[in-house]
């Protein structure tokens, strides 16, 4: 079988699907790699380097997606809502095509996904399980983002992080909060730490509190508790309005007091919860920094302005969306990781078995054979169940 590897359209994209190092894995799994002409460049993967892994380099994107049998993307259609469409007439009947697709995002996608007769399968949708973790591309992105956040936040902020003694007196420390210790904030409280700063982190999932303190963070207890804080696969449940309004009293104080404010909390499939108003912006001391990595779900701080930077009472905010493009060497690394090990496992003697009593198969399985078939999204988007589920 081949796979392809289209070059990335996403404006701005930097990132690349598989790097050089994946290829002879995926040789031995009796898999050829094409790879369109200048895709890894951006990451710093020259065409030379996946030759000389044996990979054939195509000068032309349509030669791509015609002669590959698996087409892995990092942003496929769906991810990539702005030019991502250009691909739907490349993809062909019965064609493999894996990558993030925002399969909670718009059900039209995915049913146009559907009607290309592609059998694509949603990264974001890989099950929290011991197996699936070398395969989990969104805990390798999120780890990219905490880190990133904290090196914008540094570098925003009037201040310096570590406490330093010095001949001209000695400066204190600057406070950092991590409001959500998921991945993403566990790496930023770890990043943080080592960037010397004082470290403290809220989650309303209680069961992270071990985690942030083995860090080195404190953790921020509020005197409330989420209900069903967490779900079975270990996801932050929605909750009521009024939570949200009682963590927004609680958190302020804590806001207040801190240089850099860095937000990760998210819910999947919802729109982020508003956890920083404006006024807990107004209260933060002069040169403060928020950095939103919810900014492309709405946002945790009230005054995000998705995919900008902007000042709000003295307060930088920071609402850059995709930040694991802009460490593309490593995330993509990280990334063809992830999907080489996705592709061992769906592939068996240098064909696709698939193997819906799989948990891994069955629950990244978004569209085969013309239909959106993964149950959980046709309940989330309100699809009849199909026949053949029911
Ligand atoms: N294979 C595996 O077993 C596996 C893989 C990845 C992650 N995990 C675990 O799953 C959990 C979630 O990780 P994630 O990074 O994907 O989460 P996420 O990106 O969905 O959310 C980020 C964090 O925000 C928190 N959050 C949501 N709403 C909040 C609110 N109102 N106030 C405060 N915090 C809020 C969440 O609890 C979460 O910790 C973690 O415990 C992680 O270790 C397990």
């Amino acid at each position: 079988m081949i796979v392809g590897v289209p070059r990335e359209i996403f404006p701005g994209e930097r990132r690349v699907a598989l790097v050089p190092g994946v290829l002879p894995a995926l040789a031995k799994a009796g898999l050829e790699v094409v790879v369109e002409a200048g895709a890894g460049v951006e990451a710093g993967y020259a065409d030379a380097e996946y030759e000389s892994k044996g990979a054939k380099i195509l000068p032309r994107r349509e030669d791509v997606f015609s002669s590959a049998d698996i087409i892995v993307q990092v942003l496929g259609y769906g991810s990539n809502d702005r030019t991502g469409r250009a691909d739907l007439p490349l993809l062909k009947r019965g064609q493999v095509l894996i990558g993030f697709l925002r399969p909670l995002g718009d059900v039209h996608t995915l049913e146009e996904l559907a009607a290309s007769g592609v059998t694509s399968f949603s990264v974001e949708l890989m099950p929290r399980i011991t197996r699936a973790q070398n395969m989990d591309a969104l805990s390798s992105m999120a780890t990219i983002c905490g880190y990133k956040a904290v090196l914008i936040g540094a570098d925003k902020l009037p201040k310096l992080f570590p406490m330093l003694t010095t001949a001209a007196g000695t400066i204190t420390p600057s406070r950092v909060l991590v409001i959500g210790a998921g991945v993403a904030g566990l790496q930023a409280i770890a990043t943080a730490r080592r960037l010397g700063a004082v470290v403290s982190a809220y989650d309303l999932r209680p069961v992270v509190k071990e985690q942030v303190q083995s860090l080195g963070g404190r953790f921020v207890e509020l005197p409330i508790e989420a209900a069903d804080a967490q779900d079975a696969g270990g996801y932050a449940k929605a909750q009521d309005e009024s939570f949200y309004q009682k963590q927004r009293e609680l958190l302020g104080k804590v806001v207040a007091e801190s240089d850099v404010v860095i937000t990760t909390a998210v819910v999947p499939g919802k729109k982020s919860p508003v956890l920083v108003t404006k006024d807990m912006v107004e209260k933060m001391t002069l040169g403060s920094v928020i950095v939103d990595l919810a900014a492309e779900r709405g946002g945790n701080c009230e005054l995000t302005r998705s995919e900008e930077i902007i000042v709000a009472h003295g307060v930088t905010i920071v609402g850059t969306i995709n930040l694991a493009s802009s460490v593309p060497y490593h995330a993509s690394q990280m990334y063809a990781k992830n999907l080489t090990n996705f592709l061992l496992h769906i592939v068996k003697d240098g064909k696709l078995a698939l193997n819906l009593e799989d948990e891994i198969a069955r629950s990244t399985l978004v569209t085969q054979s013309g239909e959106v078939v993964n149950p959980r999204l046709r309940e989330f988007f309100n699809l009849p169940a199909l026949a053949a589920a029911q």
